[in-house]
């Protein structure tokens, strides 16, 4: 089986090693592997390629992962790309005629992908053909290609962002949520092994517990507490070495680090605690929108510190709590009128 890397090589590529290869060693997202091990076996009993799939949620939770372990489970090979990388609908063409029988084609950011080229998704997935329009002007013409039976696996951290044609042509649609404690110290816990490191089950606990349910946060804090560990002679992970490490690293003790500190510090201090919209606190804590949603706001959603109000973002009580603030005066009255 081969594995063919199409779009730039990501940061966490460097993490290839760490990568779980089959469903069986895939921790958590349980109702996913669930459901996903039913449709590859049906699949794979029919004779058939798997139904499109797109996997959506916040990023590093293991989409990528997936997207590579479903197509070890199928027996076939992964072509991998993503929405930026194809510049010209000619682009995704070559891609697509290129698969074959029963391939995954994996679009990674899929909600970035050009409208041109998600048109030709359309014929592509439903029917799997190519329209080619030849030529220009009253003389184009088009023609139609058949392509070899596939399986799309799109990724994003928007699913809201597909158009309803594109979203509707997926026949599973998962959503990957926050990983539980427990489930974090088995990923640091196993990428210890690999790694070589001792790490005690204390000390796998505080990384867990730091790493805002994603794993990849997790490998990665566990990785710079190594550093940390090793400068400090210390041959083992304990609770007090990765406490340590991670206070240095800025990261607090439910596992916000610095960006979301700085985002809720902002909405209490300069804010009043909000509403504010989401390009001004944006502006104010130096990050790009997008940013804000997709990696800061769902952690602090789920943790119940924010709110998201149609006139803008609104810190909760737990929020100012978690800061050691006490809630001002007019905060009940803040929160009846956004309900209401
Ligand atoms: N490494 C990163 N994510 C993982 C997961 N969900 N299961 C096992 N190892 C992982």
């Amino acid at each position: 089986m081969e594995r063919i890397v199409t779009s730039d090589e990501r940061p966490e590529d460097r993490d290839e090693g760490l990568r779980p290869k089959r469903l069986r060693d895939y921790i958590g997202q349980e109702r996913i592997k669930e459901n996903l091990t039913v449709f590859i076996r049906a699949a794979q009993e029919r004779g058939e390629s798997l139904d499109h799939v797109l996997l959506y949620g916040p990023p590093g939770l293991g989409k990528t992962t997936l997207a590579n372990i479903i197509a070890s489970e199928m027996g076939v090979n992964i072509r991998t790309t993503s929405g930026p990388a194809i510049e010209r609908p000619g682009d995704l063409a070559a891609l697509l005629t290129s698969l074959e029988s029963g391939d995954v084609l994996f679009i990674d950011e899929i909600h970035r992908l050009s409208r041109t080229a998600e048109e030709i998704l359309y014929s592509a997935m439903e029917d799997n053909c190519l329209d080619i329009v030849i030529g220009k002007g009253p003389g184009a013409r088009s023609i139609r290609l058949s392509l070899s039976p596939f399986t799309l696996i799109g990724a994003t951290t928007r699913a809201g962002q597909l158009t309803s044609p594109l979203r509707d042509r997926f026949g599973v649609m998962s959503r990957l949520e926050f990983y539980t404690t427990e489930e974090l110290v088995q990923i640091v816990t196993r990428t210890a092994n690999i790694l070589g490191v001792k790490l005690s089950a204390s000390g796998a606990e505080e990384v867990a517990k730091r790493s805002r349910g994603t794993p990849r946060v997790a490998n990665r804090l566990l990785k710079r507490v190594r550093d940390f560990a090793q400068f400090w002679g210390k041959e083992i992970i304990d609770y007090e070495v990765a406490s340590k490490a991670l206070d240095k690293l800025e990261v607090d003790r439910i596992g916000l680090d610095s960006l979301d500190k700085k985002v809720l510090l902002a909405l209490i201090n300069k804010f009043d605690g909000g509403p504010v919209g989401l390009e001004t606190l944006a502006a104010t804590v130096g990050e790009e929108a997008e940013t804000l949603e997709d990696v800061v706001e769902p952690y602090l959603l789920q943790k119940g510190f924010l709110q998201r109000t149609p006139r803008g973002r609104v810190i909760t009580a737990l929020g100012y709590k978690h800061f050691g603030y006490s809630l001002p005066s007019n905060y009940q009255q803040q929160t009846f009128m956004e309900n209401n």
